[in-house]
C-alpha cells in the first residue's frame, strides 16, 4: 500500500455511505495484514525499514520512517505455537533495531540496543510464538534513538491468534470488525515536517504533539458494517497518556489488556492507556448512530492523576498553568445502513493460569527518579543509575517467580515496562488493582509517588550474556537513561 492517500476523494472507496460526516473526514487506514510465508518449519516475514515521504495534511509532505511503506508498518499476524522468522532489513542511513513489545522471546532476538541493525544490514529474529492471543507491537529500540525513530514512524502492530481457538464469539474479520488503532500524537511545523525536541521541556515531559494520528491518519472516520466492532487500541505515542471514551458517554466493553483476554468482559465508560499499553474493546453500533471515540489528555499527564497523588508542591506551585487539557478525536465510527449481525456479546473468557504470589522467591525494588534542573543524561534514573549498556543491573534465575516493587519517586507519571514477561499487578499502594488491570500486563502506569508490586515468572529462555530491558516507556525518558538491564540465568 504505497504512500498515504488520506483524503476521502483520493481514496475513492466505493459504497461509502452518504453521511454528512464524510466530506471533511479522512478514511481510517487499515495497516496491511502480513501473515508471513510458510517456509518449512518457519513462517517467514520480510520487513524493510525505510525512509519515506508521507502526506498527513493535503499539500504538505513529511519525512517519515516506515516498514515496507512510508509511515508505520504492516500488521504482523502470528499464530500461537508457530515458529516465526523475521528478516529485518535496515535501509536507513542510521542504526536501528526492531523490538517485539510484549513478546516472550530469547534475549538475543528481543531487538534491544544489543541487536543493532547497521545501515544496509539484515537482522533475522526467530522464535516460537508463546503469547496469548492479543495485540502486541514492534518498534525501534535503537540506543538513545528510540524516541526520534518511533516518532518518525518506526512501529507497527502484531496480532497473535490461536489457530486452535478461533474466537468464534468475537468479531475477528481483520479490517472489517476487528480493527487495530495505533494512536500517536505528533507536532508538525508549518512546512509539514515533524517537530521533535524543541527544548529541555520536551525531554522532561516527553515529546508531545497537538495533532493526533490514528494509523497515520488525522481525524479518521470508519464505516462499521457490523453490529459489534472490536477495536484493538495501542497507545503508540512517545509520551502522552490518554483517557479513551465516547463523546456520547455510552459505555463499551473492555475484553483484553496488554498480553491477553480479561477473564470477564468489563463495561467501562473510560479507559486510560499510557505509552506502550494496549486494550481490546467491543463497541456496540446497534443504535445506528455515528459514534465518536475521543481521547482526553493533559500535556503533563498530571491532571488525570488522583488528587491524593498530587501533593508535590513543585507541581501545585509552579506547573498547574502548564496543564493543557485536550480532547482529541480518535475515530468517528459511522454505522452502515444495514449492519451485519454479530455474535452475542461474550462475557467470560478462558482463565489464564494463576501464579501464586506465595511462590515468589525474590523481591526487587525499582525506584524511578527524575532530577530537576540537572542535565538530562544525569537526571533520569532507576535505582539511582542511568542506563549503561555494559552493566547488568539484575540477575534473575530461570524458572523462578519474583515480586518487583516499583516506586515512582518523581513528580510526574511514568509507564514502567518489562521485557520478556507478561506480569500481574499485585497491588497499587497496597490496594488491589482495578479490575481492568487484573489481566496480563507488560506495561504499568505509575502516578507520582505511587508504588506498585508486580508478579513476574521467568521461564524458557536463559542467556547470562544478553540482557532484557526494563524502562519507562516515555521514549524520551528511556533514551535519557530511565532504563535498566536484567539477564535470566540458569
Ligand atoms: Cu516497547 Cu523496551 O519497549
Ligand atoms: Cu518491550
Ligand atoms: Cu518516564
Amino acid at each position: 500500500m504505497g504512500g498515504l492517500s488520506l483524503s476521502l476523494a483520493a481514496c475513492g472507496q466505493a459504497g461509502y455511505p452518504q453521511s454528512p460526516h464524510n466530506s471533511d473526514r479522512n478514511l481510517l487506514k487499515i495497516p496491511q495484514l502480513l501473515s508471513g510465508t510458510k517456509n518449512g518449519a518457519y513462517t517467514e516475514y520480510n520487513l524493510k525499514i525505510q525512509n519515506g515521504t508521507s502526506t498527513f495534511f493535503e499539500g504538505r509532505s513529511t519525512s517519515t520512517i516506515g516498514v515496507n511503506q512510508a509511515y508505520l508498518g504492516p500488521t504482523l499476524q502470528m499464530d500461537v505455537g508457530s515458529i516465526v522468522k523475521i528478516n529485518v532489513n535496515n535501509t536507513l542511513q542510521e542504526d536501528t533495531t526492531l523490538h517485539w513489545h510484549g513478546f516472550h522471546v530469547p534475549a538475543k532476538y528481543d531487538g534491544t540496543p544489543h541487536q543493532t541493525i547497521t545501515p544496509g544490514e539484515t537482522w533475522t529474529a526467530q522464535f516460537e510464538v508463546r503469547q496469548k492471543p492479543a495485540l502486541f507491537w514492534y518498534h525501534s529500540h535503537a540506543h538513545k534513538q528510540a524516541g526520534p525513530q518511533v516518532y518518525r514512524g518506526l512501529a507497527g502492530p502484531i496480532i497473535v491468534k490461536d489457530p486452535n481457538r478461533l474466537e468464534p464469539d468475537l468479531p475477528n474479520t481483520y479490517g472489517v470488525d476487528d480493527v487495530p488503532l495505533i494512536v500517536q500524537d505528533r507536532l508538525f511545523g508549518n512546512n509539514g515536517e515533524l517537530v521533535y525536541l524543541r527544548s529541555m521541556h520536551d525531554i522532561m515531559m516527553g515529546m508531545q504533539g497537538d495533532t493526533l494520528l490514528v494509523n497515520g491518519v488525522v481525524d479518521p472516520v470508519f464505516e462499521s458494517k457490523t453490529e459489534l466492532l472490536r477495536l484493538r487500541l495501542l497507545n503508540g505515542s512517545n509520551a502522552r497518556i490518554y483517557d479513551f471514551k465516547f463523546a456520547d458517554r455510552q459505555t463499551f466493553l473492555m475484553i483484553g489488556s496488554d498480553g491477553g483476554h480479561l477473564e470477564t468482559a468489563l463495561e467501562m465508560s473510560q479507559l486510560r492507556l499510557s505509552p506502550g499499553e494496549r486494550a481490546e474493546i467491543l463497541v456496540d453500533m446497534r443504535y445506528g448512530q455515528p459514534r465518536q471515540l475521543i481521547a482526553a489528555s493533559t500535556t503533563n499527564g498530571m491532571g488525570m492523576m488522583d488528587g491524593a497523588m498530587m501533593g508535590d508542591r513543585w507541581w501545585r506551585g509552579n506547573n498547574r498553568r502548564d496543564t493543557d487539557t485536550s480532547a482529541f478525536n480518535v475515530l468517528l465510527i459511522v454505522p452502515n445502513a444495514n449492519l451485519d449481525s454479530s455474535p452475542p456479546v461474550p462475557t467470560t473468557f478462558k482463565k489464564h493460569a494463576a501464579i501464586d504470589p506465595g511462590s515468589a522467591v525474590k523481591m526487587r525494588q525499582f525506584v524511578l527518579r527524575m532530577g530537576m534542573g540537572m542535565r538530562a543524561e544525569n537526571g533520569f534514573t532507576i535505582n539511582g543509575r542511568s542506563m549503561d549498556m555494559g552493566r547488568i543491573d539484575e540477575r534473575v534465575k530461570l524458572n523462578t517467580t519474583e515480586i518487583w516493587e516499583v516506586q515512582n519517586a518523581s513528580w510526574m507519571p511514568h509507564p514502567f515496562h518489562v521485557h520478556d514477561v507478561q506480569f500481574r499487578i499485585l497491588d497499587r499502594n497496597g490496594r488491589p488493582p482495578a479490575q481492568h488491570e487484573t489481566g496480563l500486563k507488560d506495561t504499568v502506569l505509575l502516578a507520582p509517588r505511587e508504588r506498585v508490586r508486580l508478579l513476574l515468572s521467568f521461564k524458557d529462555y536463559a542467556d547470562p550474556d544478553t540482557p532484557y530491558m526494563y524502562h519507562c516507556h516515555i521514549l524520551e525518558h528511556e533514551d535519557a537513561g530511565m532504563m535498566g538491564q536484567f539477564v535470566v540465568e540458569t
